[in-house]
Protein backbone atom coordinates (compact mmCIF):
# COMPACT_ATOMS: atom_id res chain seq x y z
CA UNK A 1 0.00 0.00 0.00
CA UNK A 2 1.03 3.38 -0.21
CA UNK A 3 -0.27 6.56 1.25
CA UNK A 4 -0.90 9.76 -0.36
CA UNK A 5 1.39 11.98 1.99
CA UNK A 6 1.64 16.56 1.74
CA UNK A 7 5.17 16.35 0.40
CA UNK A 8 2.86 14.99 -3.02
CA UNK A 9 0.83 18.43 -2.76
CA UNK A 10 1.06 20.39 -5.67
CA UNK A 11 -0.98 22.97 -4.77
CA UNK A 12 -4.13 22.69 -6.77
CA UNK A 13 -6.30 20.46 -4.90
CA UNK A 14 -8.30 19.08 -8.50
CA UNK A 15 -4.73 17.52 -9.25
CA UNK A 16 -3.96 16.57 -5.89
CA UNK A 17 -7.89 14.95 -5.61
CA UNK A 18 -6.47 12.59 -8.20
CA UNK A 19 -2.84 11.97 -7.37
CA UNK A 20 -5.07 10.71 -3.79
CA UNK A 21 -7.38 9.09 -6.29
CA UNK A 22 -4.58 7.56 -8.34
CA UNK A 23 -2.89 5.78 -5.42
CA UNK A 24 -6.54 4.84 -3.88
CA UNK A 25 -7.10 2.20 -7.05
CA UNK A 26 -3.17 1.39 -7.86
CA UNK A 27 -4.46 0.20 -3.42
CA UNK A 28 -7.13 -1.30 -4.90
CA UNK A 29 -5.35 -3.43 -7.31
CA UNK A 30 -2.86 -4.60 -5.43
CA UNK A 31 -5.47 -5.93 -2.58
CA UNK A 32 -7.16 -7.70 -5.58
CA UNK A 33 -6.76 -12.00 -4.97
CA UNK A 34 -8.64 -12.97 -8.35
CA UNK A 35 -7.83 -12.00 -11.78
CA UNK A 36 -11.45 -10.41 -12.71
CA UNK A 37 -10.78 -8.35 -9.76
CA UNK A 38 -6.95 -7.25 -11.32
CA UNK A 39 -8.26 -6.75 -14.48
CA UNK A 40 -11.62 -4.27 -13.51
CA UNK A 41 -8.75 -2.44 -11.13
CA UNK A 42 -6.06 -1.89 -13.72
CA UNK A 43 -9.18 -0.71 -16.57
CA UNK A 44 -10.35 1.41 -14.01
CA UNK A 45 -6.81 2.65 -13.15
CA UNK A 46 -6.37 3.23 -16.79
CA UNK A 47 -9.66 5.33 -17.48
CA UNK A 48 -8.87 7.78 -14.20
CA UNK A 49 -5.16 7.96 -15.36
CA UNK A 50 -6.40 8.94 -18.85
CA UNK A 51 -8.96 11.49 -17.07
CA UNK A 52 -6.21 12.74 -14.93
CA UNK A 53 -3.86 13.68 -17.41
CA UNK A 54 -6.57 15.35 -19.84
CA UNK A 55 -7.39 17.36 -16.77
CA UNK A 56 -3.68 18.39 -15.72
CA UNK A 57 -3.39 18.88 -19.30
CA UNK A 58 -6.14 21.28 -19.32
CA UNK A 59 -5.38 23.44 -15.91
CA UNK A 60 -1.59 23.63 -17.39
CA UNK A 61 -3.28 24.56 -20.73
CA UNK A 62 -5.27 27.50 -19.38
CA UNK A 63 -2.48 28.62 -16.58
CA UNK A 64 0.32 28.68 -19.97
CA UNK A 65 2.10 26.47 -17.97
CA UNK A 66 5.58 26.27 -19.78
CA UNK A 67 6.78 23.26 -19.96
CA UNK A 68 2.92 21.61 -20.52
CA UNK A 69 4.11 20.09 -24.12
CA UNK A 70 6.77 17.81 -22.60
CA UNK A 71 4.36 16.89 -19.73
CA UNK A 72 1.60 16.27 -22.25
CA UNK A 73 3.99 13.83 -24.40
CA UNK A 74 5.23 11.79 -20.87
CA UNK A 75 1.62 11.42 -20.12
CA UNK A 76 0.84 9.73 -23.88
CA UNK A 77 3.73 7.56 -22.92
CA UNK A 78 2.78 6.69 -19.45
CA UNK A 79 -1.03 5.98 -21.04
CA UNK A 80 0.34 3.92 -23.85
CA UNK A 81 2.82 1.76 -21.08
CA UNK A 82 -0.33 1.16 -18.82
CA UNK A 83 -2.27 -0.22 -21.66
CA UNK A 84 0.32 -2.42 -22.99
CA UNK A 85 0.68 -3.51 -19.48
CA UNK A 86 -2.93 -4.29 -18.87
CA UNK A 87 -3.42 -5.86 -22.49
CA UNK A 88 -0.35 -8.31 -21.71
CA UNK A 89 -0.60 -9.05 -17.86
CA UNK A 90 -2.68 -12.42 -17.57
CA UNK A 91 -1.19 -13.40 -21.04
CA UNK A 92 1.24 -15.57 -19.77
CA UNK A 93 0.28 -19.09 -17.94
CA UNK A 94 2.77 -20.06 -16.09
CA UNK A 95 2.72 -17.01 -12.69
CA UNK A 96 0.12 -17.53 -10.38
CA UNK A 97 -2.90 -14.32 -10.25
CA UNK A 98 -0.78 -13.19 -6.89
CA UNK A 99 2.86 -12.46 -8.70
CA UNK A 100 1.27 -11.47 -11.90
CA UNK A 101 -0.58 -8.72 -9.34
CA UNK A 102 2.23 -8.26 -7.27
CA UNK A 103 4.91 -7.14 -10.37
CA UNK A 104 1.95 -5.12 -12.26
CA UNK A 105 1.64 -3.34 -8.97
CA UNK A 106 5.36 -2.54 -8.53
CA UNK A 107 5.06 -0.73 -12.18
CA UNK A 108 1.90 1.17 -11.51
CA UNK A 109 3.18 2.75 -7.76
CA UNK A 110 6.90 3.44 -9.59
CA UNK A 111 4.74 5.33 -12.95
CA UNK A 112 2.31 7.10 -10.27
CA UNK A 113 5.21 7.82 -8.08
CA UNK A 114 7.36 9.22 -11.12
CA UNK A 115 5.00 11.16 -12.61
CA UNK A 116 3.78 12.85 -8.97
CA UNK A 117 7.27 13.25 -7.82
CA UNK A 118 9.55 13.85 -11.22
CA UNK A 119 6.94 15.84 -12.86
CA UNK A 120 3.74 17.03 -11.22
CA UNK A 121 5.86 18.64 -8.51
CA UNK A 122 7.44 20.73 -11.02
CA UNK A 123 4.42 22.76 -10.95
CA UNK A 124 4.18 23.63 -7.52
CA UNK A 125 6.20 26.63 -7.39
CA UNK A 126 4.27 28.60 -10.65
CA UNK A 127 0.96 27.71 -9.06
CA UNK A 128 2.43 29.03 -5.67
CA UNK A 129 3.15 32.52 -7.40
CA UNK A 130 -0.60 32.51 -8.74
CA UNK A 131 -1.82 34.78 -5.97
CA UNK A 132 -5.43 34.33 -6.64
CA UNK A 133 -6.73 31.59 -4.30
CA UNK A 134 -9.82 30.95 -6.26
CA UNK A 135 -8.27 29.97 -9.49
CA UNK A 136 -7.53 26.95 -8.16
CA UNK A 137 -10.72 25.78 -7.25
CA UNK A 138 -11.34 25.13 -10.82
CA UNK A 139 -14.87 22.99 -12.01
CA UNK A 140 -13.70 19.13 -11.11
CA UNK A 141 -14.96 18.23 -14.84
CA UNK A 142 -12.46 18.52 -18.02
CA UNK A 143 -15.08 19.50 -20.40
CA UNK A 144 -15.58 22.89 -17.97
CA UNK A 145 -11.94 23.30 -17.58
CA UNK A 146 -12.42 24.44 -21.29
CA UNK A 147 -13.09 28.06 -20.80
CA UNK A 148 -10.77 28.51 -17.99
CA UNK A 149 -8.98 31.55 -17.38
CA UNK A 150 -6.12 31.89 -20.31
CA UNK A 151 -4.83 35.34 -19.17
CA UNK A 152 -6.61 36.61 -16.25
CA UNK A 153 -3.11 36.70 -14.32
CA UNK A 154 -0.18 39.15 -15.69
FE1 LIG B 1 -0.64 14.22 -12.32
Amino acid sequence: MITWREEMAVGVPAIDDDHKALIGIINEFESCQTRTCAERAAKKLYAYTRSHFRREEAIQASFNYPDRERQAAEHAQIAANLETLIKTAFLGKSRSDSDVIADITKLMRQWIVDHVIKHDLKMRPFFRKIQRPEDFFLPPLVSKIGIGPAHHHP
